[in-house]
């Protein structure tokens, strides 16, 4: 099997598949700069504090520990801030990557497992996205992604690297224990922002925009359970142990929830009325972003485990609940 390196191990994805992983007894070696993650999120793995572009230390850490597969998740992820300052994004995401798969190819490595995104397919026409659909991103972070998943795809086709690239709608609840979850600083994803409003973090929060051509005029996306999409990380390390060939999934179960669904949700979970605004479009934001999402079920072996958006809403209420108590360091 081979030990495995975790690179943004300490974020909000990347801690709950190098849990997973441990969980089932794999040797993680995380590599993480803490910008936005947690050394205390690092649960069952070597912690080694370091950047991705840092050629010389990803070389040592893969040879030293003899690993043969990569999951790559370290990136910046915030939209507005990729429009606003879109070097930062090809840096961090691109260019870094670059150099962590030139330290992949020249050290062997024969699994990758890429964090990529739904907004590489920008706004899909009928608001559903095959993997199939154009990819025509609308932001320099769609683009800093899509250019490291031509990078890698290129490079598969030229080594006997092979990828599986996992493109996240949605992300959004905690680990069920309450182990884990999101906690990133100045978080901007609307079930996190929610949820910081219930513990009275924020004092209300808005919607942006109420007249797309939605039924109820306001955004539809497609909302992914944190701990099925960590699954299907571990799904698509299997299916590359077997030998099986690269592929390029969406990861999403295929239905959309509109802004104010989510948020009646969260109102009824947490028992009390939300404060929110009614304010005007956010630049970028596509009216219907949801998956079509048969291909990762027909591809890997993997099921939905925690779709209902009840169970993903509370998820994250009780995360919140335990943040505000005990802050992650
Ligand atoms: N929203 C609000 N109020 C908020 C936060 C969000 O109304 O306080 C709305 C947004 O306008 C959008 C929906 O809730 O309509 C979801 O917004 P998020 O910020 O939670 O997520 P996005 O859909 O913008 O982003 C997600 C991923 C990105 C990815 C993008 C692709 O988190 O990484 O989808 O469109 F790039």
């Amino acid at each position: 099997m081979g030990p495995v390196l975790v690179t943004g191990g300490a974020g909000y994805i990347g801690s709950h598949v190098t849990r997973l992983l441990a969980e089932r007894g794999e040797q993680v070696v995380v590599v993480d700069n803490l910008s936005t993650g947690f050394k205390e999120a690092v649960i069952g793995a070597e912690l080694v504090e370091g950047n991705v572009g840092d050629a010389g230390l990803i070389r040592s850490l893969i040879e030293d520990h003899g690993i043969r597969s990569v999951l790559h998740f370290a990136a910046h992820i915030v939209v507005p801030e990729s429009v606003a300052d879109p070097l930062k994004y090809y840096g961090n995401n691109t260019a870094n990557t670059r150099q962590l798969l030139d330290v992949c190819q020249t050290t062997g490595i024969e699994h990758f497992i890429f964090s990529s995104t739904a907004a590489v397919y920008g706004s899909p026409s009928g608001g559903i996205a095959s993997e199939h659909s154009p990819l025509a991103p609308i932001n320099p972070y769609g683009w800093s992604k899509l250019m490291s998943e031509q990078m890698l795809k290129d490079l598969a086709a030229a080594s006997p690297l092979r990828h599986v690239t996992l493109r996240y709608f949605n992300v959004a609840g905690a680990q069920p224990n309450g182990l884990l979850g999101q906690s990133t600083p100045q978080a901007t994803h609307l079930i996190k922002v929610a949820a910081e409003h219930v513990v009275g973090k924020r004092d209300g929060l808005a919607i942006f925009g109420t007249d797309y051509e939605t039924p109820d005029g306001t955004c539809i996306r497609d909302y992914i359970h944190v701990e099925d999409l960590a699954l299907a990380h571990l799904a698509g390390l299997d299916y590359l142990r077997e030998g099986k060939p690269s592929a390029t999934l969406n990861c999403g179960y295929g239905r959309g929830f509109s802004v104010k669904e989510v948020l009646d949700v969260v109102a009824k979970l947490a028992d009390k009325p939300l404060t929110i605004e009614m304010t005007g479009r956010r630049a970028g934001d596509p009216a219907v972003l949801v998956s079509k999402a048969d291909a990762i079920r027909d591809t890997l072996d993997w099921q939905p485990r925690f779709q209902d958006i009840e169970t993903i809403v509370s998820s994250a209420l009780a995360w919140e609940a335990k943040l505000a108590q005990q802050p992650m360091r």
